[in-house]
């Protein structure tokens, strides 16, 4: 890559200020000082320093969000504030995006991330990656509910939807309010809602909390976000 855009990339400064440093000698390849922003280099292998100090370069970025209700799984919006709105200075970047979308009012786990092999990867409906979600529910799920989804079944609209594992949670017969979970492995616009609607109950809350192997880290607070650790990044790659 051109050695204005590794600095850029690396945080040192926009392409322009790049040019800058360059110009003031302060930025050196395998010990030598390089002017030219043009420069081709090999971010893998080149030893890039910036006022004497090495740079480091990082090319994926990967953020477990607990996403709070009230904001939208986009990068930007007019409107209202986004997923990548919760980012805080130093980790916003350009080309970060949520990985799938959960509703406006769906709380829990989203990843946050610039890599898009990865996304394609989980979101992919032929790569049948669980999603696990917890929901409260108006009205009394039952047996039957939880043979149903396991069958597979049509959604109101004649859609189809896949074989699912629904289980009952708790159930208060006398407020008629069922907290189930549930793991499904497509991601249609208002799934988890529309399969509820379908069995003629509604859903209240919604939190997602696995994506493959990926588990919501229950100490992240709500709009709190984390880098993934090395272990749950290799899991992921590999999730079912
Ligand atoms: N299913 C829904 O209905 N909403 C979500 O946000 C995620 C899954």
């Amino acid at each position: 890559m051109r050695l204005d855009k590794f600095l850029a990339e690396t945080g040192v400064g926009s392409r322009k200020e790049a040019k800058q440093l360059l110009k003031k000698s302060l930025v050196s390849v395998n010990n030598k000082i390089v002017k030219d922003g043009k420069t081709q280099i090999d971010e893998s292998k080149d030893i890039i320093t910036f006022a004497g100090e090495q740079l480091s370069y990082q090319k994926f970025y990967y953020y477990m969000l607990h996403k709070p209700q009230g904001v939208i799984s986009a990068t930007e919006d007019k409107r209202d504030q986004t997923v990548i709105d919760l980012l805080q200075d130093q980790d916003f970047r350009e080309d970060l995006f949520p990985v799938g979308r959960l509703d406006k009012d769906t709380e829990g786990l989203l990843l946050l991330t610039n890599d898009g092999q990865l996304a394609h990867q989980l979101l992919s409906p032929k790569k049948h990656v669980d999603k696990e979600y917890f929901a409260k529910i108006q009205g009394i799920v039952t047996e039957e509910d939880v043979r149903h989804f396991a069958s597979g079944f049509a959604l109101t609209n004649g859609e189809q939807v896949k074989p699912s594992k629904l289980t009952i949670v708790s159930l208060d017969e006398e407020n008629e309010l069922s907290e189930i979970q549930l793991i499904i492995q497509e991601g249609k616009f208002h799934q988890v809602k529309r399969m509820f609607e379908a069995v003629d109950k509604k859903v209240v809350y919604l939190k997602r909390l696995r994506m493959g192997s990926l588990w919501l880290d229950e100490e992240l607070t709500l709009g709190d976000y984390r880098v993934l650790s090395e272990s749950e990044l290799e899991n992921l790659k590999v999730s079912k």
